[in-house]
C-alpha cells in the first residue's frame, strides 16, 4: 500500500509540519490534527514533479505574457471542453496568482464603492472579504440545500436594488457541498441576466464531485449567459497546488476581458502568474487527469466514512456533501457555540476545525463547523476516534 497516491502513508507528516499554513499542520501543536483549510494532506501528482524539474533544469526563467503562457491558457481551454463540455477559447483565458486573486480583480475591475453584490449566505468568507475589499457591500441571500430557485430569487427580487451589479455564486458550494442542479443554475442565472447583473461564477471546487452528481459550469448554460458570466477557476484545491498561487478567470465576452486584464496589471508586470506555476497546471491538465480521478475515489470513500462517524454524534445533522472535500454539521444540539465547541473540540480531542463563524461563511453558517477530510483514512480515523468521547460528554 505504501506507494499508492492515497495511502495512509502517502501523507508526509514531517514536511506537513513544516510546510502547510492557513491553520494547518505547522501551525498547529504537534499534537493536534487540523481538519480546517481545505488543502489536500497529499503530495501532488508526480507529472507535475516531473515536469516542474524538466523546465528549471532547461534553465531559461524570463518574464511570461501578460495574459498567460500560450500552452497554459491552451491546456484550460482543452480540459474545459473535455471535461465539463465548456466551450471555451485559448483567448478567453487569463492567468491569475490564484483563484482568491481572480475574484479580487474581477472586483476591481467590475465594482466601485456603493455597488452592492448578492452573495449565498453561507458561503466561503473569500466571497464578503473581496467585495468589501473593493468598496462595495455583499447583500447575502439566505441559501441551504434545500433552497429551491423560485426561493432563491424571489429573496433576490427582496433585496436587489438600483445599486446591485453583480451576483456571484459558487458551486461546488464551500462550505455546504452543493452541487447546483442545471434547472436550478438556469432559472437563477437567467434571472440575473435579464435584470442586468453580472455574474461571477465560483468554480474552484468543479472537479471535485461526487456520482451521481455531475458539474454544470454557468457558462455553458445559454451564449447570452456565458457573455454575462466570469468563471473563476483554480488548482488549489483539484491538484493540491495552493502554494503555487495559480487559478485563472474565464471570460467570454472580449470587451469585459478587456476592461479585467487592464485591471490586472499584468500587462506592466506589476503582476504576473509564475511561469513555473503555470508549468505546473499545464502538467497537471495535460498529464494529471489518472491521478485526479484517484483522488476523488479517494475522497468519496472518505466523505462517507465522515458521514457514518458522524451519524454517531447525538442529535448531529448533516447534508451529504455532493462534491467538495469539506463537510458542514449542524451542532447545535451539542452547541450553540460553534467557536467554543471548536476550542473545546482542541483542547480536549486535539482536532482543529473551522467554527461557522459568521468572519469565516456569514450568518447563516451559525451552529455548524467545517471539517475538511481531503487527508488519509488512518488521519481520519484518528482525529474522529479522538472527537467522538468528548462529543459525547457533551451531550
Ligand atoms: C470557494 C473558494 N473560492 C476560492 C478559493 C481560493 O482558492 P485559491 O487557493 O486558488 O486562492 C477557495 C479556497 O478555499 C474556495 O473554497
Amino acid at each position: 500500500m505504501a506507494n499508492l497516491p492515497f495511502s495512509d502513508d502517502a501523507v508526509p507528516l514531517e514536511l506537513l509540519r513544516k510546510r502547510a499554513f492557513n491553520l494547518r499542520w505547522a501551525q498547529q501543536p504537534a499534537d493536534v490534527i487540523p481538519l480546517t483549510a481545505a488543502d489536500p494532506d497529499f503530495p501532488i501528482c508526480p507529472a507535475i514533479q516531473e515536469q516542474l524539474i524538466r523546465y528549471v533544469r532547461e534553465g531559461v526563467l524570463s518574464y511570461g505574457p501578460p495574459e498567460g503562457m500560450p500552452q497554459f491558457r491552451e491546456a484550460v481551454a482543452q480540459w474545459m471542453g473535455a471535461t465539463r463540455r465548456v466551450d471555451c477559447t485559448p483567448e478567453a483565458v487569463f492567468a491569475t496568482d490564484s483563484a482568491a486573486s481572480a475574484m479580487a480583480l474581477v472586483a476591481r475591475a467590475c465594482l466601485k464603492a456603493g455597488d452592492e453584490v448578492l452573495i449565498p449566505d453561507p458561503v466561503d468568507f473569500l466571497f464578503h472579504h473581496t467585495i468589501e475589499r473593493a468598496g462595495a457591500t455583499p447583500v447575502r441571500i439566505a441559501y441551504s440545500p434545500s433552497t429551491t430557485a423560485e426561493e432563491f430569487i424571489a429573496a433576490m427580487e427582496e433585496r436587489v436594488t438600483s445599486q446591485t451589479r453583480m451576483l456571484w455564486l459558487c458551486s461546488p458550494h464551500n462550505p455546504l457541498g452543493v452541487v447546483y442542479q442545471r434547472k436550478w443554475l438556469q432559472s437563477v442565472a437567467e434571472w440575473a441576466t435579464k435584470n442586468k447583473l453580472r455574474i461571477l461564477s465560483d468554480e474552484i471546487w468543479s472537479d471535485i464531485v461526487y456520482p451521481p452528481n455531475s458539474h454544470v459550469s454557468t457558462a455553458s448554460l445559454s451564449p447570452e449567459i456565458a457573455r454575462n458570466t466570469v468563471t473563476v477557476y483554480g488548482f488549489s484545491k483539484n491538484f493540491a497546488l495552493a502554494g503555487l498561487r495559480v487559478g485563472c478567470i474565464l471570460c467570454a465576452d472580449p470587451e469585459w476581458r478587456k476592461q479585467i486584464i487592464a485591471a490586472s496589471d499584468a500587462e506592466s508586470t506589476v503582476y504576473g502568474v509564475s511561469v513555473l506555476s503555470q508549468v505546473a497546471v499545464i502538467a497537471a491538465l495535460q498529464q494529471g487527469r489518472n491521478w485526479l480521478t484517484e483522488f476523488v475515489r479517494h475522497l468519496r470513500g472518505q466523505r462517507d466514512y465522515v458521514l457514518e462517524r458522524l451519524s454517531q454524534w447525538p442529535g448531529v445533522t448533516v447534508d451529504p456533501p455532493q462534491g467538495t472535500y469539506v463537510v458542514f454539521p449542524d451542532i447545535r444540539s451539542l452547541s450553540d457555540d460553534s467557536e467554543k465547541f471548536c476550542d473545546h473540540l482542541r483542547e480536549h480531542a486535539r482536532v482543529a476545525l473551522v467554527p461557522g463563524a459568521a468572519r469565516w461563511f456569514g450568518p447563516g453558517a451559525t451552529g455548524h463547523v467545517r471539517i475538511c477530510f481531503a487527508t488519509s483514512r488512518r488521519i481520519l480515523t484518528e482525529a474522529f476516534d479522538r472527537m467522538e468521547p468528548v462529543v459525547k460528554r457533551i451531550a
